[in-house]
Order: structure tokens, then C-alpha cells, then sequence
């Protein structure tokens, strides 16, 4: 009831959100190889999907490349939390580059499973969005086996050599709303369809979407800060979205328009699990600023993964 007396803004910020243990691990592995090499240090890909952390780091002499060739050899190759295919390290030995690879042990389990299923025949159903980087590298590992999968149209067309011999495994960052119902309609076109006990969405995005989903019907507006390049940011804003608000996906409290929050009372707040925490600070400061916004973190469950920085990095340096 007090909520209506005055009406001042209230800010419901999500937890668990922002950084997974698969994100921390990766960002830790660069500082640790930049303390270790130092620089010029190259990483393949983004090593995470967030332009603050990609930025932070390039501006101190990590280099981004996309192609392996780019790599001087001899020089030393941070492979990025999304993974990277057989034939991406094959290049990496053959250049002779000084791997080390930040691969989030959740992608390593689905490189795993897909080859297991290609191995004993299977051919893959692959959930997930063309062209991101983490699924590039996923088909890599059997690109004759899989068969990518982006919606439900496309599970009721796709057409395979034995459908008594069907698997799938997907994206680790997709929406658990759309995956549950990809599956199911895989299942029903091919009853014998085998896959992980549930699917391969990582604990982090599914507490980051179920706790948007546990906020959503109490906001009027939600706001998540990520980068648009990030599948699992993306998706929160989307699984907002679908509740009946307006959403809006930000890098940053610059990219904040006020006008969405005009005559606004209940924001949602989260991050994608690349996203720096400081940013969502600073986000919450503008809003206490310019609409004297009062803060309530809405408690999902605790999260209490943690993975170790890569086998490379936990020898003592030989130089
Ligand atoms: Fe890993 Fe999930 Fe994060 S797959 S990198 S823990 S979003």
C-alpha cells in the first residue's frame, strides 16, 4: 500500500545476475596471462560478449583477432569462454602458438557430447542461433553429424538419414522457453530422439531467465544491461519483453534514454552473464538521480559454481 502513497521510482534488481562462473574464469585467465606474458597477448574471439571488458582489455594491449592467422606465430593464443573447433586448434599447433584456452567448461561438455553421439552414429540436432561463436565452434566438432536447429519451423522440416538415430544438445545461453518447446517438437517427429537429462543451458542462464520471469509481472518497464552481441543478455531482455513490458538491452547507463522510464514505478534490473556489475551500479545511480529510485534485490537462489583457470596457467611459467 505504501507504494502508492508516494511515487517514487522502485528498482526490482534480479538475483543471481551478471558474471557465471564460466565469464569470471575467462576474464581471470586473461589477467593471469597478461601477468604471466605480457603483451602483445592475443585472444580469439571476444573473450566474453561484453564491449566494456573486450574494450578495458584491448586498451591494454590484448589483441582480438577472428582468424588464426592474424597470430604472429610463437606468440601466445587465449582461446575464448565460447570454445573454438578441432580445426581452429589444429591451426593454433600448426602455427605454433602458446595456447590457452578459456573454454567455460559447460561449452566443453556439449563439444563432448556431440562427439560422443557423432562417434556412435547419431546425427545431432544442434539448438541454437547461426553464426554465434560458441555454436560456430560446437559444429565444428562433427559439421557432417549435426544439423543446426534455430525454431520450431525448422524442427518440422529438418529431414535426417535414420530418424531411430536422432540426438540433440544445444546452445548453453538460449531462452529455456523456446528450447522446451523446440525439444518437444523434435520428440514428437522423432520419438527415439536421445539428449542430456534436460538440455545443455547452463545454470546461469537459466537462474538469470527465471529470475526475470519471477520479477517481470511486478515491473512496468525492464531494463538489462548487456551487449547486443551477447545471446544470453539478448534472451533475458526478450523473456521481459514477453511478459507485456517494454525491455531495453544496454551496454551502459549512457545508453539510457530517460523517456522509458517517464511515468514508470517498477523497474526490473539484471544482467547478462557477461556483463560487469559496475555498469549495473552505475545504472541504479542515474536512476536514483534523475527519479529518486529506491533498490529491492529480488533473491532467486544462490549460485555457488566456481570453475579453476585452465590447466596452462596452473603450472609455474617456464619463462
Ligand atoms: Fe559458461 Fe553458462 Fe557462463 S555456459 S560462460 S556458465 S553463461
Amino acid at each position: 500500500a505504501s507504494e502508492k502513497q508516494v511515487k517514487t521510482m522502485r528498482i526490482l534488481l534480479a538475483f543471481p545476475r551478471g558474471f557465471c562462473a564460466g565469464v569470471n574464469m575467462a576474464i581471470e585467465t586473461v589477467e593471469t596471462a597478461l601477468q604471466w606474458f605480457g603483451t602483445p597477448l592475443y585472444v580469439f574471439h571476444e573473450i566474453v560478449h561484453n564491449q566494456h571488458v573486450v574494450q578495458t582489455f584491448s586498451n591494454r594491449g590484448v589483441i582480438f583477432v577472428n582468424d588464426i592467422d592474424e597470430v604472429p606465430p610463437g606468440s601466445v593464443l587465449v582461446f575464448s569462454a565460447h570454445g573454438v573447433s578441432p580445426e581452429v586448434r589444429e591451426k593454433a599447433r600448426q602455427r605454433q602458438l602458446r595456447t590457452i584456452d578459456a573454454t567455460c567448461p559447460l561449452v566443453t561438455k556439449v563439444h563432448r557430447e556431440v562427439r560422443r553421439f557423432a562417434d556412435q552414429g547419431y546425427t545431432i540436432f544442434l539448438i541454437g542461433h547461426a553464426g554465434h561463436d560458441e555454436v560456430i565452434g560446437t559444429l565444428g566438432e562433427a559439421p557432417h553429424a549435426i544439423r543446426l536447429i534455430q525454431s520450431v519451423a525448422e524442427a518440422e522440416t529438418v529431414e535426417v538419414p535414420d530418424p531411430d538415430k536422432v540426438a540433440y544438445t544445444t546452445q548453453t545461453t538460449l531462452s529455456i522457453l523456446d528450447a522446451a518447446q523446440i525439444v518437444a517438437r523434435l520428440r514428437e517427429r522423432f520419438p527415439k530422439l536421445v539428449g542430456p537429462a534436460k538440455d545443455d543451458i547452463c545454470y546461469a542462464t537459466q537462474n538469470r531467465q527465471e529470475a526475470v520471469l519471477a520479477i517481470a509481472p511486478q515491473c512496468d518497464v525492464f531494463l538489462v544491461v548487456g551487449s547486443q552481441n551477447s545471446s544470453n543478455s539478448r534472451r533475458l531482455a526478450e523473456i521481459a519483453a514477453s511478459t507485456g513490458i517494454p525491455a531495453y538491452l544496454v551496454d551502459g547507463p549512457q545508453e539510457i534514454d530517460l523517456a522509458w522510464f517517464a511515468g514508470k514505478e517498477t523497474v526490473g534490473l539484471t544482467a547478462g552473464a557477461s556483463a560487469p556489475e559496475h555498469l549495473v551500479q552505475e545504472c541504479i545511480r542515474l536512476l536514483q538521480e534523475k527519479f529518486g529510485a529506491t533498490v529491492e534485490e529480488v533473491f532467486l537462489r544462490e549460485e555457488h559454481v566456481h570453475f579453476p583457470l585452465p590447466a596452462e596457467l596452473r603450472l609455474v611459467p617456464s619463462h
